[in-house]
């Protein structure tokens, strides 16, 4: 399938209508610049026109049954199912992600709409013993109403569905501003949600180059209950300072630096391709990907060959390919960020095993760092790209601390056989999600979400709906 091959949706989505946009702008893949589509950029107007009619349809959205909603909900997964290569190849166009990844993407964005298509069925209340015999307390659930969502270009279709179902599922409607780079999959998805009977007004697209305006509309407006965003940290608090003006509730998954642990009792071998999965999947541009690898000295020797040998072997190349396993980085703020991250690593002292160059174009190729220094930007910033620094540690308690020597504190890793280990170490990690002896722990059925710098809130599981739900208490006195 070529670029030709898959029909793009060039206008944007609002109360079940497509509209052109009086502006547009330029969606480039980062495999070769080539322009994909020329799309709606919405400002503005085109908001607060999304806005009334996500506020209008909550109205009806939010009395419907569970089982409608559900009914909806396993239609538009199936549809994901159906339509998965289209949405893999758009996946890999706008943003570059392998092909046998982004197909990987397509089943785990597909698994969130599972999930609550179920979820929605087992929205529970509670009652509540009353010490006055003639009292009824109940604890009811309710949706919070229209949320706005943003989401990231790093996973154009698991990061809309792993906000927007929920929040579907609750009773909410959902307005999206996906990510510029990435706003071909979001839209496909739309498409799809509309064929699944999806009501006017539930759910809104809105493309933009810049999300400024967009999003100064859904801050200030006080209808909008929630903003649930995944992205930097930076931006994060921004929003988290905007929401506080209309008291909004808020989900924040924001950035990452993941140690990754190789105890002295590990398992080299699977600690190996572990730690690849962990690192490299997407390039490394993933917010849980491992940023630093701490190695004990008694396996670091072992570890550190196996790991450059099996870093070597990564096919970098066209993401289209079937075989790639390592395609272009989203931008050139990216390639940026990544080749600044190995030139000062390299300045300070650390030893250059495999890559630290450009591929040409946005390629980055995988790259393997030996003994960095702490101070290293690598070591504290995240890097967001196919680097791995490897260090030495001595002891547990000296890990424990230089892992939790972050503001960041969403995922973490380590490799050992030791059960009381796995146990301590696990609790001692300041992180919202521990891999013990796992490279890759997101499913959607899981908890997904950070502490400290990392965020707020849960997606993901029952934690995932709860984001989108109030607690009604209701007292019924029996006079
Ligand atoms: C992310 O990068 O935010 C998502 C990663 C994942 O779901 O595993």
């Amino acid at each position: 399938m070529d670029i030709e091959e898959v029909a793009f949706e060039t206008r944007f989505f609002v109360d079940g209508d497509w509209r052109k946009a009086p502006r547009t702008f330029a969606v480039k893949s980062p495999i070769d610049g080539r322009v994909l589509a020329e799309i709606a950029d919405c400002g503005a107007e085109e908001a607060k026109s999304a806005a009334d009619a996500a506020v209008a349809a909550f109205e009806k959205w939010r009395k419907t049954t569970a089982y409608d909603r559900a009914a909806i909900l396993r239609r538009w997964y199936e549809l994901i199912i159906r339509d998965a290569e289209k949405i893999a190849r758009s996946i890999t166009l706008e943003m570059g992600k392998p092909i046998a990844e982004a197909r990987g993407e397509v089943r785990y964005a597909a698994g969130f709409v599972e999930w609550y298509a179920e979820e929605a069925k087992r929205l529970y209340g509670e009652t509540i013993p009353s010490q006055f015999s003639h009292k009824r307390l109940l604890a009811i659930p309710q949706p919070v109403g229209p949320v706005y969502g943003v989401t990231p270009w790093n996973f154009p279709a698991a990061m809309v569905t792993r906000k927007a179902a929920p929040a579907l599922a609750a009773g909410c409607t959902f307005i999206l501003k996906p990510a510029e780079q990435s706003p071909l999959t979001a839209l496909l998805l739309a498409q799809l949600w509309a064929e699944a009977g999806g009501p006017p007004g539930t759910l809104a697209v809105l493309p933009a180059l810049d999300p400024v305006p967009v999003t100064e509309v859904m801050m200030r407006d006080e209808r909008i209950r929630k903003i649930t965003f995944t992205g930097s940290t930076e931006v994060g608090r921004l929003l988290y300072r905007q929401a506080a003006d209309t008291i909004k509730r808020v989900s924040l998954e924001l950035g990452g630096h993941a140690p990754f642990i190789i105890f002295d009792d590990a398992d080299v071998e699977k600690a190996v391709a572990a730690a690849l999965a962990a690192k490299f999947r997407n390039g490394g541009q993933v917010c849980v990907a491992a940023n630093r690898l701490y190695v004990y000295p008694k396996v670091k020797e072992a570890f550190a060959e196996a790991y450059a040998e099996a870093v070597r072997k990564l096919k970098v190349g066209n993401p289209l390919e079937e075989d790639t396993q390592i395609g272009p980085l989203v931008d050139e703020a990216v390639f940026e960020k990544v080749t600044t991250h190995v030139r000062d690593a390299l300045s300070r002292g650390a030893r250059l095993v495999f890559g630290g160059e450009s591929g040409g174009g946005l390629y980055f190729k995988p790259t393997v760092l030996l003994d960095v220094h702490p101070q290293s930007r690598i070591m504290r910033e995240e890097t967001f790209g196919p680097v791995a620094p490897i260090v030495s540690c001595e002891s547990d308690a000296e890990v424990i601390r230089l892992a939790n020597a972050t503001s960041y504190g969403l995922a973490a890793y380590f490799w050992t056989r030791d059960l009381k280990r796995a146990f301590t170490v696990a609790e001692e990690l300041e992180y919202g999600i521990i891999g013990v002896n796992d490279g890759v722990p997101s499913t959607p059925q899981a908890p997904f979400g950070g502490v400290k710098f990392s965020g707020i809130g849960r997606e993901g599981g029952h934690w995932g709906i709860e984001e989108f739900l109030d607690i009604k208490y209701v007292s019924i006195a029996l006079t």
